[in-house]
């Protein structure tokens, strides 16, 4: 899978994709990430890609023609399966939408910042808009880079062990079970002897049980699903 991402800050997602299991991707020749700074496609001398929102009112808003000249530019290399903005005001992200997109082969995300970008662009280019929460980022980049660990580990190949994206919380809509390594006894607690008991189909079918008492305690909500 290949991702290009625009961003005003792309500073802030170098970080993200060269450690732990977003560097083995790539380093597999599994997902490539590429982050394209907006400025690049700055109207004029002095790198604006902002301006006054019409009718008034604080903050900037992204210009249409940095936006459109970049989509067009990196368009030209590959065809997009999506166009993502990533913005408050999107779908929320779920697992669903993330094993969905990590089927795609090429993604484009482009990071709001300011007041967003000109609605135009969400209109004629976005083909997706995706929230991660009920809550205000000063910018799309932690989205973005929350987004792509979320795809990239899914990418047949990135994890060890290939079953562990499965059994991750809301995989089959329940939350992943209690964990337990040394030692046997913490502070006088045990590690329950199920899981010491060394049979199998015990082992499932207690993590089932688990998995199934957490999802209805704190999620019941993806049950009704
Ligand atoms: N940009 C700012 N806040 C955001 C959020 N919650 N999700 C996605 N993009 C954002």
């Amino acid at each position: 899978m290949h991702i290009d991402i625009i961003s005003v800050l792309p500073e802030l997602l170098t970080s993200p994709f060269e450690h732990s299991i977003m560097k083995r991707a790539q380093d597999k020749g599994l997902l490539t990430v590429a982050v394209h700074h907006l400025r690049k496609w700055a109207v004029n001398e002095y790198g604006q890609v902002d301006d006054y929102q019409y009718g008034g009112g604080a903050g900037m808003v992204m210009m249409c023609e940095p936006l459109v000249n970049a989509i067009t530019e990196l368009s030209a290399s590959r065809k997009f399966d999506e166009i993502i903005y990533v913005t408050p005001d999107g779908k929320t992200l779920n697992q669903r939408m993330t094993n969905a997109l990590s089927l795609k082969e090429n993604l484009l995300i482009i990071c709001g910042h300011y007041k967003g970008i000109d609605e135009r662009i969400r209109q004629k280019y976005v083909t997706l808009e995706l929230s991660i929460g009920d809550y205000v980022l000063s910018g799309g980049e932690l989205a973005a880079a929350v987004l792509v660990d979320a795809i990239g580990r899914l990418l047949p190949g990135v994890l060890n062990d290939e079953t562990s994206a499965l059994t991750d919380s809301f995989q089959d809509n329940l939350l992943a079970p209690p964990v337990y390594t040394r030692p046997v006894d913490f502070e006088g607690m045990q590690v329950p002897d199920v899981l010491m008991s060394g049979n199998h189909a015990k082992i499932e079918e207690w993590r089932y049980e688990k998995a199934l008492q957490r999802t209805k305690d704190r999620r019941p909500d993806l049950l009704a699903d």
